[in-house]
């Protein structure tokens, strides 16, 4: 099921998604013995295959559990599972109790060790579909026209633990998985598209700077803290990507609203074996969106989860995620820029406006895994993961990349066999030679794993070039082994420059209070003076807030005054409309509400790929005249960080509505009432004439209203109220 398109957008009644059972449980413990349940519907495992990627046909529950009984792991039934073995039932425990020893051993050993970086992640299943604009360029089967290949994509922070909240201002990473019938393709990206260093030997100092001190291991997750700005103002090449870390691209909306960037320079070859070389995107169906930096705040508390609940739910409810792969293309020349921008600098973009990205096919999110631990945790991406048509660089970062995470993964995973978990398996077969190791799975046969033999009778084969297999292009190279960077690598602050003078007003306003706020979590003035200095390369307007912020003067030195600054209109996220599926709309509602005009609403929200999330006193069920609605939230569970608008249908008088309503209004979400919610959006000292805000005569009204502003996001007219 991952990846086939067998999941079509859902056309079954409206779904609050997140219930955690296949079936309603009942309330008593059941005692029938049957089967194991399947997984839910919107679920879904790696397609069951051999160790090496032969598919097999059990369906893929039974490859973990199947019977009616509890057994042991050798398979014999138990009669009991919650008692010890004793010497009576108040004497001491047995050595010969196996059972008890095998379930508490094999519980003691669950855990593994998280991901040295990206620990925390959130991962989907789904489809890769080519338009074949690529076959071109690319000799590679997955971009050939109408192909559509399974993928498995895996979204993380970088610098939380697996605990950690999702919401914290970081880089995503982006990473996908293409299980190609050449083979298995990994484009292990980020949302940012340039990185902090250029070369992969630093990347250990970037990631300590950044991670919590190693005295009181604070703090969790986030960059606000001494070590990282002394590092990233020391070592300036981080700037560009720490300036896209503190503007909204540090906080997005959700995993769903994220553009991906391949971040290096690739090299594709065509099947005549012309090469180009290219740069990856991942553009959003739905927008580029963040949240606000008080909502992240908030979020890290009351819903650490945010991110990954938002790509589950929005799965289960049918509003199945896309994005489009896009490549920008440049000449293969020996020098390797373009427009005078180096391409193997990975601290650097390439403007779109100077090369369009050229959309090569679409991607569809359309499963949850089945098990967390199985597929998210285990699953092991590789920037060396390649299929024919698609090559490296010789970025040096990228470079270092290619040894570091095989390395990590071996520790990770436990040995050197992980390529057999389920989740990691090829949809390919392979013949790799590969022998033994902690946790082998496979059973080999024949007696000759080396090349060349006669004793298997010489396989397996080496293949032709007609044979479909890698291609590494002949790159000629030559020079002095020497520790350096090429000259055009000084240049640490263009690629800053053009991102921030692309930004509109609210954007750059995001951008300063978040420099200030990260350097006012700092405790060493010497470390702002830094940060400041560094700010007036780029611009000296925001040095100056900065400044002012912090209670800084400006710090002496050379401004960027006389630079020439370049501007790239596609890098700001405000000013265009996009599609609202999966937007939360949460309606607040009583006994006093028109529960007929509210349960039609809620069917007419989920009919639009929208989420109704009523929102009530008390939890259960509304019910009047033989309609009832559910109710989703009550004031205590719910905050206006989860809505993307708000309806009041009610006369309810609480303070805990009022501060929903204070909150949304800040929060720049739409907001409409029913005459019945009149009193509550004045106590909550929100104007009529507040843009964004409508008075309707109806709930299908009021959603009709905020219906409208949705496209946009957000009521950008209503910031100047709050400078937010
Ligand atoms: C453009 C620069 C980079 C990007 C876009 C990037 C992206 C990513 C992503 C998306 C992941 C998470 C993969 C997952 O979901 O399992 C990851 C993990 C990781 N990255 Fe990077 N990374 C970059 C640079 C580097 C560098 C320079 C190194 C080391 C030299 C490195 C080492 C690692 C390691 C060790 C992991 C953990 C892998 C694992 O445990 O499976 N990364 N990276």
């Amino acid at each position: 099921m991952p990846g086939s398109s067998r999941r079509s957008k859902s056309k079954t009644p409206p779904v609050v998604p997140g219930a955690p059972s296949v079936t309603a449980p009942s309330v008593t413990e059941p005692t029938q013995p049957h089967e194991p349940l399947p997984p839910k519907p919107d679920q879904a495992a790696p397609r069951p295959s051999t160790p090496t990627g032969v598919p097999v046909p059990a369906p893929v529950e039974a490859m973990a559990q199947q019977g009616a009984y509890l057994t042991t792991a050798q398979g014999a039934r138990l009669t009991d599972t919650d008692h010890s073995l004793k010497a009576g039932p108040r004497g001491p425990v047995l050595l010969q109790d196996h059972h008890l020893r095998e379930k508490i051993t094999h519980f003691d050993h669950e855990r593994i060790p998280e991901r040295v970086v990206h620990a925390r992640g959130a991962a989907a299943h789904g489809v890769f579909a080519a338009n074949g604009a690529a076959e071109k360029i690319c000799c590679a089967s997955l971009f050939e026209k109408g192909k559509e290949t399974p993928v498995f994509v895996r979204f993380s922070t970088v610098l939380g633990s697996r605990g950690s909240a999702d919401t914290v201002r970081d880089t995503r990473g982006f990473a996908t998985k293409f299980y190609t019938d050449e083979g298995v393709f990994d484009l292990v990206g980020n949302n940012i598209p340039v990185f902090f260093i250029q070369d992969g030997v630093k990347f250990p100092d970037i990631i300590h700077a950044a991670k919590p001190h190693p005295d009181r291991e604070i703090p969790q997750a986030q960059s606000a803290h001494d070590t990282f700005w002394d590092f990233v103002t020391l070592h300036t090449e981080a700037t560009a990507h720490t300036l896209w870390n503190m503007s909204d691209r540090g906080i997005p909306r959700s995993y769903r609203m994220m553009e991906g960037f391949g971040v290096h320079t690739f090299r594709l070859i065509n099947a005549r074996g012309k090469t180009v070389l290219v740069k990856f995107h991942w553009k959003p169906k739905l927008g580029v969106h963040s949240l606000l930096w008080e909502e992240a705040q908030i979020a890290a508390g009351v819903d650490p989860d945010m991110h990954r609940r938002d790509l589950a739910d929005a799965i289960e409810s049918g509003a199945f995620p896309q994005w489009d792969l896009g490549v920008q293309v440049f000449p293969d020349t020996e020098e390797q820029t373009f427009e005078g921008i180096d391409l193997l600098d990975p601290t650097k973009l390439v403007p779109e406006e100077l090369a369009p990205v050229q959309v090569i096919g679409t991607m569809t999110l359309n499963a949850n895994p089945t098990n967390y631990f199985a597929q998210t945790e285990q699953v092991a991406f590789h920037p060396g993961h390649l299929v024919r048509g698609i090559d490296h660089t010789d970025d040096p970062l990228l470079q270092g990349r290619l040894f570091s995470y095989l390395d990590t993964q071996i520790s990770r995973l436990g040995g050197p066999n992980f390529a057999q978990l389920p989740i990691n398996r090829p949809h390919v077969g392979t013949n790799d030679m590969f022998r033994d190791g902690m946790h082998q799975t496979a059973v080999h046969s024949g007696v000759a794993p080396y090349r060349p033999n006669s004793l298997d009778g010489g396989c397996p084969f080496l293949a032709g070039n007609k044979d479909a297999a890698l291609i590494e292009y002949p790159e000629a190279v030559a020079g002095q082994k020497v520790r350096a960077a090429p000259k055009s690598f000084d240049d640490h602050f263009s690629s800053a420059r053009l991102f921030y003078a692309s930004l509109s007003p609210v954007e750059k306003a995001h951008v300063a209070k978040a420099y200030t706020f990260e350097l006012g979590k700092c405790y060493e003035k010497a470390i702002k003076l830094r940060a400041v200095t560094v700010l007036r390369q780029i611009d000296e307007q925001l040095a100056q807030t900065v400044a002012t912020g912090l209670g800084l003067p400006l710090p002496a030195g050379k401004a960027n005054k006389k630079v020439k600054v370049a501007v790239s209109p596609a890098l700001s996220q405000l000013g265009g409309k996009w599609p609202t599926d999966g937007r939360i709309i949460g309606i607040f509602a009583d006994e006093s509400t028109d529960l007929k005009d509210l349960a039609t609403t809620v069917a007419t929200i989920s009919a639009q790929s929208m989420t109704p999330l009523v929102i009530a006193p008390h939890g259960g069920e509304l019910e009047r005249g033989g309609t009832q609605v559910t109710v989703s939230r009550t004031l205590d569970t719910v905050r206006s960080i989860e809505l993307d608008a708000l309806v009041i249908a009610s006369t309810a008088d609480d303070v805990r509505l009022t501060l929903l309503l204070q909150e949304a209004h800040r929060h720049l979400k739409g907001i409409a009432y029913t005459p019945d919610g009149a009193d509550a959006v004045r106590a909550a000292g929100i104007p009529d004439s507040s843009a964004g805000v409508a008075a309707t005569k109806t709930v299908a009204a009021a959603f009709d209203a905020i219906a409208a502003l949705l496209p946009e996001h957000r009521v950008w007219a209503r910031g100047a109220e709050y400078s937010v």
